[in-house]
């Protein structure tokens, strides 16, 4: 349980770092905040830079080029990043020549007005524009500023193998759709990262098998929306309709993109966030039930327990429906585990609304939750359209009643563990124990265990003995049948 997003708990502040490649003299310092996406797209920019001659730096100080890769999710996620330029400042008086470029989110959404708010910002670059980096620095080198935040149609970089950065050698992350066409009424994410497209199958599999080959055991496939992914030979999703008879009766789903990754790769583990409700199929639980290798495990978020809350915020589906598609998943995998995404004190929230909430939590007793208070973004219909009239200290309250709610079933959920024999990727050593291992089950728990002879990348069976509400702890009884 955490109170930032799965998709945002990746890394946060940290230089990204990686192995260095001869000849490469530049230095580059990047840092990613913001969801797993973000990550993924940090190492799609050092790949491109690493062929412009850059390699990675962990001293802000020797940068040549200062990267961050930016999130505009909620208004204290850009603050964070504002407080982060203000840092880059004062390097700035010890390493006069740096250059300073933001990526991602806030990029779009602020575009020039970047260049004349933080004047420390040489460089802007939209989600959709890296390829552009190589022409955007060159001009940044001369001495001028430069901006790209034109959103694509097309843009997967599906051809660009990612350089992996902070890795732990064991789980890795491939993107597999970009943008969202939702419009979430909250949400800024569809004006930041444009509309929706797949990535071409083959590609997804390529990167996948080059990740095997260099012993990764884990992949995450990633999406802002991945149940609604969909291959016809490009193009965006809302096109789809206007494509030939032949791209449709070709065209690839999510489920079949699955069944394909985890048939292809049996020895590979599967993840994959986020799912939509709205989006997600039950040949998609099928496919799962059908795969030991795809992790029982799906982040679905809700947002909101009332049917008016979820109307107002623009999801397409009822409370009645949500709940159906729980029971569903539940008869066809008992074993699942589920997580969910709630905004406390949406516009026009009542007690009664909240109420249904902390009901619809009661129903599904979620294993993991990611709780926010809801923060107004401009440019979205919410902003726009609807008062942001719930009281700063009703939302906290409300918020917090939500978080204490999700311990409870996190500690209900991990306690179901207990006694059983479960198989585990260890991902590396115990942040409180370098006797001890960590890694995970496949519905995500963490599970903590004395390292004995085994080592990082090996799959174990472990047996659970004891829980806390967030981990479970235990001991190695052997290999599983994976490695
Ligand atoms: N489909 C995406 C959602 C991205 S945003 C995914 O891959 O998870 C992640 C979460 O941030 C959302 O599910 C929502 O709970 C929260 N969020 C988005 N906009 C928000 C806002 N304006 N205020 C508070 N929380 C927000
Ligand atoms: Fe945002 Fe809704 Fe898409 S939360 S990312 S608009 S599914």
């Amino acid at each position: 349980m955490g109170s930032e997003s799965i998709i945002e708990e990746k890394k946060q502040g940290q230089a990204l770092h990686t192995e260095q490649i001869k000849g490469n003299s530049k230095k580059l310092f990047i840092e990613s905040y913001g969801c797993q996406m973000n990550m993924n797209d940090s190492e799609i920019v050092a790949a491109i830079l690493a062929k412009e001659g850059f390699n990675t730096t962990q001293n802000l100080e020797d940068a040549d080029l200062v990267l961050v890769n930016t999130c505009s999710i909620r208004e204290k996620a850009e603050q964070t990043i504002r407080k982060r330029l203000q840092k880059y400042n004062a390097v700035k008086k010890i390493n006069p020549t740096m250059k300073v470029g933001v990526l991602g989110c806030m990029a779009e959404r602020l575009k020039e007005k970047f260049l004349e708010e933080e004047k420390i910002v040489d460089l802007v670059v939209g989600p959709d524009a890296y390829r552009d980096l190589p022409n955007l620095v060159e001009e940044v080198e001369a001495g001028r500023n430069a901006v790209n935040v034109i959103l694509s149609k097309e843009e997967t970089y599906g051809d660009v193998s990612p350089v992996r950065l902070n890795s732990n050698g064991v789980s890795a992350f491939v993107s597999i759709t970009r943008g969202c066409d939702n419009m979430c009424t909250f949400c800024v994410v569809p004006f930041t990262r444009g509309r929706e497209r797949s990535r071409d199958p083959q590609s997804i599999l390529e990167e996948i098998r080059s990740m095997q080959e260099q012993n990764f055991k884990e992949i995450t496939l990633l999406g802002q929306n991945v149940d609604s992914y969909l291959w016809y030979g490009g193009g965006l999703k809302k096109d789809f309709k206007n494509a030939s008879e032949i791209a449709k009766a070709t065209a690839v789903d999510y489920a079949q993109l699955l069944d394909m990754c985890a048939t292809e790769f049996p020895k590979m583990r599967f993840r994959f966030a986020t799912s939509n409700p709205q989006d997600m199929s039950l040949d998609v639980i099928h496919t799962m039930a059908k795969h030991k290798n795809i992790c029982k495990y799906i982040h679905l978020p809700v947002q909101s327990g009332s049917n008016n809350m979820l109307k107002a915020m623009n999801r397409q589906h009822t409370r009645e429906e949500y709940m159906k598609l729980v029971d569903n998943i539940f008869k066809i995998i008992p074993e699942m585990a589920l997580s969910q995404d709630m905004i406390a004190g949406f516009c026009g929230e009542t007690e009664q609304d909240h109420q249904d909430t902390l009901a619809l939590m009661e129903y599904v007793k979620y294993d993991f939750g990611f709780m926010f208070a809801y923060s107004e973004r401009p440019g979205t219909l919410a902003a726009k359209k609807m008062k942001d009239d719930v009281p700063a200290d009703v939302k906290k309250r409300r918020l917090q009643e939500i978080i204490n709610l999700q311990q409870e079933h996190a500690l209900y959920r991990t306690q179901q563990h207990l006694g059983k024999i479960e198989e585990v990727l260890i991902e590396g050593v115990s942040k409180k124990s370098d006797k001890h291992y960590k890694g995970r089950n496949t519905q995500n728990t963490v599970i903590i265990f004395p390292k004995e002879h085994y080592k990082i990348g090996d799959f174990v069976n472990i047996k659970v003995e004891d829980c806390t509400s967030a981990t479970l702890i235990g001991t190695a009884v052997g290999y599983s049948d994976n490695n």
